[in-house]
């Protein structure tokens, strides 16, 4: 259960989430729990974490390992911070700041080499499901973010599906339209690397995920987990969804 708080929250705000929130989900044991806060509050989450089972993760980072590259962050500085995970080509950062599946396809291997797991987003938006595109976009997606991957270094990958239309929105894909599309990213994930990583990969449901209908999304077989936005920023209702 991944909580993606975007662009909200100073440090301080962040210390007051976790003061409520590490209590309400000391018990669950159940799941990995991972908050990604905006990269200047990474700090202030991996202390506030310190000896807790909540794990911490970057929004997005850049493929390099160091350079002139004004404004960018790497893997390996999100992992000497102490985070463990990093959002890869969510659809914000597609949508407002050019992200593409070469993009992403060099920033998950930069993640892997950092030991960071990526979390690879992908979905369509309202007009290429309207059109009926849905699945050619899901395709070219999958198969440009993990183009030259092997089978074991794909299993170290986490896929999240995100319809750019439930995003935000407060209209969640039904449990039927999220399990669809979760089943045919697992399809092209077995096409791709074979029965066993299929049936391993984790994927992620994200798009107006709240503590009213995490059940049902979890009920379907091939939805693994959620990506949280608006509804992880509040400790009561993220834990919920956490515990549900
Ligand atoms: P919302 O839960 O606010 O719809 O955001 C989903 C999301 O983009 C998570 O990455």
């Amino acid at each position: 259960m991944a909580g993606n708080w975007k662009m909200y929250k100073t440090a301080a705000e962040t210390c007051a989430f976790f003061h409520k929130f590490n209590p309400l989900v000391a018990g669950s044991a159940h799941c990995e729990i991972v908050i990604c806060p905006p990269s200047v509050n990474l700090s202030a989450a991996v202390e506030a974490t310190r000896g807790t089972r909540i794990e911490t993760g970057g929004q997005n980072m850049f493929w390099e390992k160091e350079g002139a590259f004004t404004g960018e962050i790497s893997g390996n500085m999100l992992k000497a911070l102490g985070s463990k995970w990093v959002l890869i080509a969510h659809s914000e950062r597609r949508q407002y700041f050019g992200e593409t599946n070469e993009n992403a396809r060099k920033k998950i291997l930069a993640a892997l080499d950092s030991g960071l797991t990526p979390v690879y987003c992908v979905g369509e938006n309202l007009d290429e499901r309207q059109t009926g595109g849905t699945h050619q976009v899901l395709e070219s997606q999958l198969t440009g973010g993990w183009a030259g991957l092997s089978a074991d270094r794909f299993s170290k990958i986490v896929i999240a599906y995100e319809p750019c239309w439930a995003i935000g929105t407060g209209k969640v894909a039904t449990p039927e339209i999220a399990a669809e599309a979760h089943r045919f990213i697992r399809d092209q994930v077995r096409k791709q690397f074979g029965a066993e990583p299929a049936a391993a990969c984790r994927i992620l449901y994200g798009g107006s995920v709240k503590p009213d209908n995490i059940r049902g999304l979890m009920a379907q077989p091939d939805i693994d987990g959620a990506l949280v936005g608006g509804a992880s920023l509040d400790p009561d209702s993220f834990a919920s969804i956490v515990n549900f």
